[in-house]
C-alpha cells in the first residue's frame, strides 16, 4: 500500500466554520492571512468565518485577489503579501481555485522559486506555511489533497504540482457554505468529485485504503448530484455531496486520478473550460475507452453509483454505467464543446499539443488502459462526434 497522507486536523459538519479558533490554537497559529476570491467577499459567504475570528479576537487580514483556475502570474501578489507581512498561517477559503492558489503561495513564499520549478515529476517534500483549508464547493477535495494545479500562461499548460508540502495542515468541511453555489458550478464541481472517486478506484495506484474512500464517495455523490442541482437548498444532498467530495479527495490523493483528468487539464488551459465541466465532457467517452482495461472495477463503480444491481453481470453493469454517465450529462445540461463556444478548427489545431501535455502530466499512465499519443488524439476528436 502507498504512504497515506492526510491533514492533521479535520472538522466536518454543518456550522463547523465556528471551530476556526479552536483549529488555530491546535496548530499554534495566531495571525492568519485569509486567501480567498472576490465572490466570497462580495456575496458575504466569508461572513461566518470573519464572525468566528472576531468573536475570539483573532487578528487577520484578507487577500481576495485570486482568480478561478489560477495562473502563475495570478499568485505573485499573494506571495508578496505573505513575504511583506508577519502572518504565521494561511486560511484558504473558497473553491478549489483559492485553495490551490493558497497552496502555491505558501510554498513560494516559504521556499522561493517559480511554481514551474515544482511541476510533476518533482515531488515537494518540504514544509511550507501551514494552511487551514475551508472549501466552499463540493468539489475538488483540495482541502485533503497533496496537489495544486496552476496554469503556466507562457505555454497554456495546467501544471500539476505534487507533494506533502501541498497538503493542508487542517481542514474545515462545512456543507452549509455550499448553499449559495450556483446551479452550473454545483453540477460541475459534483461531477469533478465523482470523477475523482471513479478514477481513484480504477487507477493502477488504487489500494485498499483508497478503494474504501472511493466507493463511499460514489455512494454519497451519485444519488445526490441531480437533487442538489435541482434544489440548491436541499440540506441532505448538500451534506452528502460535501462529505463525498472530501472522501473522493482522500481517495485520489492516496491513489491517483487517471485519463479523464489528464485530458481535462489541457482543455481547461487552452479553452478556459471550468475544470469540472471539462471532466463532464470527457467522462462518458473516456470511460467507454477505459472499461476493457478493468471491466470488473468499472462494474463495481456502476453498483456503488446505484445504477446496477448486485445480480447484474460485469458486462451489463458497464453498459448501464455508460448510459448513466451520458444521461447525467443531459440532466445536468452539460454543453458540448461547440455549445461552450469552442471552434472545432481551433480545437483540432491544438489537439497534438493537448495530447502531449496530457501524457506529460503523468495521469494517463495510471489509467487501466494507457493510451499512446495517437489514441489520445482520436479520443479528443471523438468529443466532436
Ligand atoms: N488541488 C486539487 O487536488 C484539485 C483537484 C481538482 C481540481 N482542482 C482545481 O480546482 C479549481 C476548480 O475549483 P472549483 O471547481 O471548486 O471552482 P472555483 O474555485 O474556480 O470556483 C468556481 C466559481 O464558483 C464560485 N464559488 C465558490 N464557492 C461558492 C459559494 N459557496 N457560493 C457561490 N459561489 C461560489 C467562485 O467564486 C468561482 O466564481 C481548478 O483550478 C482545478 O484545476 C484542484
Ligand atoms: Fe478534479
Amino acid at each position: 500500500m502507498s504512504d497515506i497522507i492526510l491533514p492533521k486536523f479535520m472538522n466536518i459538519g454543518g456550522g463547523k466554520i465556528s471551530s476556526i479558533a479552536d483549529i488555530l490554537q491546535k496548530i499554534n497559529c495566531k495571525y492568519p492571512l485569509i486567501i480567498t476570491d472576490k465572490t466570497m467577499v462580495k456575496l458575504n459567504i466569508i461572513e461566518p468565518l470573519e464572525k468566528a475570528l472576531t468573536k475570539m479576537q483573532i487578528r487577520y487580514e484578507i487577500f481576495d485577489d485570486t482568480v478561478p483556475e489560477p495562473t502563475a502570474k495570478s499568485i505573485e501578489n499573494g506571495v508578496n503579501t505573505i513575504k511583506n507581512g508577519s502572518y504565521d498561517c494561511i486560511i484558504a477559503f473558497g473553491g478549489g481555485s483559492p485553495i490551490d492558489s493558497a497552496k502555491a503561495i505558501s510554498v513560494l513564499a516559504t521556499k522561493g522559486g517559480l511554481i514551474e520549478d515544482y511541476k510533476f515529476p518533482f515531488i515537494n517534500l518540504e514544509n511550507a506555511m501551514p494552511i487551514i483549508a475551508i472549501p466552499t464547493t463540493a468539489g475538488t477535495g483540495s482541502e485533503v489533497t497533496k496537489f495544486t494545479i496552476i496554469t503556466n500562461e507562457k505555454n497554456d499548460e495546467k501544471m500539476l504540482c505534487v507533494g506533502p508540502a501541498f497538503m493542508p495542515t487542517a481542514a474545515i468541511v462545512d456543507y452549509e457554505l455550499t448553499y449559495s453555489v450556483p446551479k452550473r458550478t454545483t453540477a460541475d464541481t459534483a461531477v469533478d468529485s465523482l470523477t475523482h472517486a471513479i478514477e481513484a478506484y480504477v487507477s493502477k495506484k488504487s489500494n485498499l485504503f483508497s478503494d474504501t474512500q472511493a466507493i463511499s464517495a460514489m455512494q454519497l455523490i451519485a444519488p445526490n448530484i441531480r437533487k442538489a442541482y435541482n434544489n440548491g437548498k436541499d440540506k441532505e444532498a448538500r451534506e452528502k455531496l460535501m462529505t463525498g467530495a472530501t472522501l473522493a479527495g482522500i481517495a485520489f490523493s492516496n491513489s491517483s486520478v487517471a485519463l479523464v483528468h489528464g485530458m481535462s487539464r489541457p482543455i481547461g488551459a487552452f479553452f478556459h473550460v471550468p475544470h469540472g465541466l471539462s471532466n463532464a465532457m470527457l467522462l462518458p467517452t473516456v470511460t467507454e475507452f477505459s472499461i476493457p482495461g478493468a471491466p470488473e472495477r468499472y462494474s463495481q463503480c456502476a453498483k456503488a453509483i446505484g445504477i446496477a444491481s448486485f445480480k447484474d453481470s460485469i458486462e451489463l453493469s458497464n453498459i448501464k454505467l455508460i448510459s448513466e454517465l451520458k444521461q447525467l450529462n443531459l440532466d445536468l445540461e452539460v454543453p458540448s464543446l461547440a455549445e461552450f463556444g469552442i471552434k472545432k478548427e481551433v480545437f483540432i489545431e491544438n489537439i497534438d499539443t493537448m495530447a502531449t501535455q496530457a501524457l506529460a502530466s503523468g495521469s494517463p499512465s495510471n489509467n487501466p488502459l494507457v493510451p499512446n499519443h495517437k489514441e489520445l488524439v482520436l479520443l479528443y476528436k471523438k468529443l466532436w462526434n
